[in-house]
């Protein structure tokens, strides 16, 4: 079959799994999913493909240099999908360190092995070959009431995470400036969909709602975040592999604005609808609103138009239709998140 082998990294994480299932499930890619398997990630979440021919999963670390070399070697991909991270912007408040070791130096790494496997390409096999790093808006700091993040926002993180992907985009461009490897970025806004680890406001949200537990709003909630179902993510990445100009970033966002607060009652409001525990004055009433996070960024927005003029890309899911289908997969799918809760992340948020 001739379909180009693809390195996704992070690929048994939440949007990383999407991207394998996506690309495996329509025969785009022979996916190479690299993945060291940390808290938050989840075979489970790729267990849709993991028996297909285009499907190979490489249980290592992207710090590690020797065995970055050897996926290079050993699979020969025309293209990387670079999502390993530490992704969760509270666990970065706490402990910094291991975001700069995984999303700086870790990146680095990678970039390096790329480098060292482009250069060794023939000349028609080098000029296929593309390196996409996925990043966040986060990068682009806060917005007001008014206005978008655009793909020219200069950078200004408020958090150990965003400023560790920061660090990551500059490290991505200078790798395509100063040595020609040919990279290409997207930035993308607030995922939500199935297979979301539960320490993410949403799936919290959910999870903790079932469970009668209390659900933490930070401050007022008055918050902005720009909410894209993770599919149409999986779908953009892949678009911007295939089309994307080197050297250029894309925004990618859904043009879905909502407050913490919004998001929040609207899950409950599908709660009270679509099962029959719901507590007394409904699931609302176990709304608490606790400190806030610090550098806690007020408000995000994607404009998109550049990934949608010029690569033709467009978000298909409107949140109503994506909240509910998702409340809807985690009630059916207990299977995959009570064994989160009870041996993973039991005791840290939910005491279960
Ligand atoms: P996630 O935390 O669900 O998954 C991250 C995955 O990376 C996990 O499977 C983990 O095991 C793996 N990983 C971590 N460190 C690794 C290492 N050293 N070597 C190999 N694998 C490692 O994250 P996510 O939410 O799926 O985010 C994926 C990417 O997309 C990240 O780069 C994140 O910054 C970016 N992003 C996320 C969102 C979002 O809303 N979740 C939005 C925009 C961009
Ligand atoms: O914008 C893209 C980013 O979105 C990604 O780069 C990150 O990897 C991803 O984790 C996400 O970051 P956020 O910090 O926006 O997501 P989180 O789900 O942690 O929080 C969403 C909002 O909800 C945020 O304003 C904080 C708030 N929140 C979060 C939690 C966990 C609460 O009010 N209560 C909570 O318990």
């Amino acid at each position: 079959m001739s379909v180009p082998t693809i390195i996704v990294t992070g690929g048994a994480g939440f949007i990383g799994s999407a991207v394998c299932r996506y690309l495996v499930e329509n025969k785009l890619a022979h996916v190479v999913n690299v993945d060291v398997l940390t808290y938050a990630a989840n075979l489970t979440s790729v267990a849709p493909v993991e028996d297909s021919e285009l499907y190979s999963f490489v249980q290592a670390d992207i710090c590690d240099a020797e065995a970055m070399a050897e996926v290079f070697k050993k699979y020969q991909p025309q293209g990387v999908m670079h999502l390993a991270a530490e992704s969760h912007v509270d666990r970065s408040i706490t402990g910094a360190q291991q975001f700069i070791q995984t999303n700086v130096v870790g990146t680095a790494v990678l970039l390096d092995a790329a480098l060292a496997h482009w250069r060794g390409l023939s000349e028609e096999e080098a000029e296929k070959f593309k390196f996409l790093l996925v990043s966040t808006d986060e990068v682009y700091g806060s917005l007001g009431e008014e206005g978008l993040f655009e793909e020219v926002t200069p950078y200004d993180p408020s958090s150990p995470y965003s400023a560790s992907k920061a660090a990551s985009d500059h490290l991505a461009i200078a790798w395509h400036r100063t040595y020609g490897l040919p990279i290409v970025i997207s930035n993308c806004s607030n995922n939500y969909g199935p297979y979301h680890f539960p320490e993410k406001l949403i799936p919290l949200i959910i999870l903790n709602a079932l469970h009668h537990k209390e659900l933490p709003v930070y401050g007022d909630g008055s918050n902005v975040r720009d909410w894209l179902f993770v599919d149409d993510h999986a779908k953009a990445l892949w678009t911007i592999l295939q089309t994307g100009r080197l050297g250029e970033k894309y925004n990618v966002g859904g043009r879905n604005e909502r407050t913490n607060l919004e998001v929040v009652e609207t899950v409950c409001g599908l709660l009270d609808e679509m099962v029959d525990t719901a507590p007394e004055g409904g699931h609302a009433s176990l709304i608490k609103f606790v400190t806030d996070r610090p550098g806690h960024d007020a408000r995000y927005a994607i404009d998109a138009t550049k990934l949608e003029d010029e690569l033709g890309w467009k978000a298909e899911e409107n949140f109503d239709s994506g909240i509910k289908a998702t409340v809807q997969w985690y009630l059916e799918n207990e299977s995959w998140w009570r064994p989160i809760l009870e041996e993973k992340y039991a005791g840290e948020r939910l005491g279960l």
